[in-house]
């Protein structure tokens, strides 16, 4: 969810700024702008709408060495080039991005600002008054600066540059991401490093409550009353080209091909040379001590949960409790005596589960990060993170992530059962790797899957998903794929659940896709889908070789138990990819959604 990047040094910006706004389109937005400081003033380019357009209407006019740049996806006033930043004082001086919400604006434009004439209707364009007025005081810029954002409530990354001082871009942050870089020839700013990885792989990390002053060659790092501050620099771990998608058409494709390669790589980082599970001590320990275990997650990553507790619950017998972020955040239920909260999030940034877990630490409880990002806030304010070693996903539907969520769940399963003694249990390494395989021969069957979206998927207006058992969480997470690509109205059910109400919606030739992996079920969803069929569906159901029967349409290699959702997710995803590109939805960036979802 909007995105920031900033440029000062020898090269010219216009373009490095353009490239490192492309990189942040994956996190969803609605518009786009950038401003460059120019000779005597910093120009402004804005556009609504995707990038293209944005470098089409600067078409080479942009000129300078220092400027910022902005992905926006609205929350204040719809999008529109009004709405899109970067934003200006009224004099035209100051000129301003932000990421996050300022919950406190009205109230600051009532309190400072009944002179000036807003031109947009953002929150954001409220800081960059709120600085021109400070001045206007007799303050300088740091001053202002620092003056405004103890006034800010809420969460906020921001880039400031003022045109009579072309050397500083000043940035500030809370709650929201953002790092500043040093590159050969200037320095940088952005919201993650995969913006700027065309600049620099050198990186420090702002924290809350800090100014931060990048020039061509220094940054210069403060608390907002002033004191120095040093970090080191990390070097992120990434190359330009992880972060692009060769040959294929859309990074869905390229991440759902990436699966097999994902797990093995899991396999191979949480196991020692022993073929023993390699977890930090006091991971482990936290685990063992706690009495109950609390995942916090939205949307995939909530599936991807549900699926960690019925195996961590199978396999080492330890009660686990799967909660949405956003409703635990407001409707807490009561918490067990020694409780470790498990936070599973792709992007780590998260707002929903991030309020989750400030509450969490002030309660004083352990937390614990599952995530794709390990510099992330969510990673950063946890007590412990486990890694999913996924690579970035860039496209906004998760594929790779879930899998890989699910197989570190996995492993964090077995290593509690071993904990307590049990030996013989479940052992995750090895299953994991008969599942890369038969992801690998699902992969391999593309023409099957287009083939299925076409004959159920093409003109329909709603699609629904059943499965019992572990196959329920699975439909879960296939018909959120679907919908958020496709814009088919999609919904899974728990099969038994159909005829208390939901079956009166099947009408003649509605999808139902029935997911059957779990032999104790087989017959029972088997049975439902006789109901929905008896009413007219377009049935379609997805086994595995020991519960399949002639006719079936898809059966899936077998797995063990416990995992299959790491299987029968793969058509699931393929399906809704082919679904998407047939209705010629734009696949990779869903209308309305962002890939990171940094506000409540
Ligand atoms: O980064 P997170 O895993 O915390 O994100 C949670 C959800 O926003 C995310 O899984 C979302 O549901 C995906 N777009 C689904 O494909």
């Amino acid at each position: 969810m909007c995105g920031i990047v900033g440029y000062i040094g020898e090269q010219q910006v216009p373009e490095l700024l353009l490239r490192g706004l492309e990189k942040l389109e994956y996190r969803g937005y609605d518009s786009a702008g950038i401003a460059v400081v120019g000779e005597t003033e910093a120009e402004l380019f804005k556009e609504k709408g995707r990038i293209a357009t944005l470098r089409k209407s600067i078409n080479g006019k942009a000129e300078g060495t220092a400027g910022i740049g902005h992905t926006r996806w609205a929350t204040h006033g719809p999008p529109s080039k009004e709405n899109a930043h970067p934003h200006q004082s009224t004099s035209g001086r100051l000129t301003l991005v932000h990421n996050g919400v300022i919950e406190n604006f009205e109230q600051l434009k009532e309190e400072y600002l009944g002179e000036v004439e807003l031109a947009s209707d953002t929150d954001t364009e409220v800081i960059v008054q709120l600085v021109e007025v400070f001045m206007n005081q007799g303050d300088s810029v740091k001053k202002a600066f620092r003056k405004t954002l103890r006034l800010l409530k809420g969460s906020f990354a921001i880039a400031l540059i003022d045109n009579e001082d072309k050397d500083t871009i000043y940035v500030a942050k809370n709650k929201s991401p953002l790092l500043a870089g040093y590159g050969e020839d200037g320095n940088v700013v952005a919201s993650d490093s995969m913006a700027m990885l065309h600049v620099t792989k050198e990186f420090v990390e702002l924290m809350d409550g800090e100014v931060v002053t990048v020039t061509r060659d220094n940054i210069e790092i403060t608390t907002l009353d002033g004191e120095e501050v040093t970090r080191d620099s990390f070097t992120a771990e990434l190359d330009e080209s992880d972060t692009e998608k060769g040959t294929y058409a859309h990074y869905m494709l390229k991440e759902i091909d990436e699966q097999p390669f994902v797990i093995r790589n899991i396999i191979q980082k949480y196991q020692d040379e022993n073929h023993d599970i390699k977890l930090d001590p006091e991971v482990r320990e936290a685990l063992n001590e706690a009495d109950r275990l609390y995942i916090i997650a939205a949307g995939t990553s909530y599936h991807a949960g549900l699926v960690g507790k019925e195996v961590m619950e199978k396999v080492a017998g330890k009660p686990v409790e799967v909660h949405i972020a956003s409703e635990f955040l407001y409707n807490a239920p009561i918490v067990s005596e020694n409780p470790l909260f498990i936070f599973i999030s792709q992007s780590g940034e998260t707002a929903d589960s991030r309020g989750v877990l400030v509450n969490v630490k002030e309660q004083c409880h352990k937390a614990l990060t599952i995530t794709n990002v390990p510099g992330s806030t969510l990673s950063r304010e946890a007590d412990f993170t486990l890694h999913t070693y996924a690579g970035p996903e860039i496209a906004v539907a998760s594929t790779k992530a879930y899998t890989a969520q699910m197989a570190v769940l996995s492993i964090l399963a077995m290593d509690a059962a071993r904990s307590q003694g049990y030996e013989d249990s479940f052992n995750a390494i090895q299953e994991l790797s008969i599942v890369a395989t038969a992801m690998e021969t699902l992969c391999d069957q593309k023409d099957e899957m287009e083939m299925i979206a076409r004959d159920y998927l093409t003109d329909v207006r709603n699609c629904f998903f059943i499965g019992r058992a572990l196959d329920y969480h699975v439909v879960l997470e296939g018909a959120l794929k679907l919908k958020e690509i496709s814009y088919i109205q999609a919904e899974g059910f728990a099969g038994g659940e159909l005829k208390h109400g939901t079956i009166a919606l099947i009408e003649d030739k509605t999808p139902v896709i029935a997911v059957t992996t779990q032999e104790h079920v087989n017959l029972n969803i088997r049975g439902n889908v006789q109901e929905v069929d008896a009413r007219g569906a377009n049935s379609c159901i997805i086994s595995m070789e020991n519960t399949a029967k002639n006719g079936d349409q898809i059966v899936l290699p077998k797995v063990h138990d416990y995992l299959t959702p790491l299987a029968s997710v793969i058509p699931l995803q393929l399906i809704s990819y082919f679904a998407a590109l047939h209705r010629g939805c734009d696949v990779d960036k869903p209308r309305n959604l962002a890939k990171s979802v940094t506000v409540e």
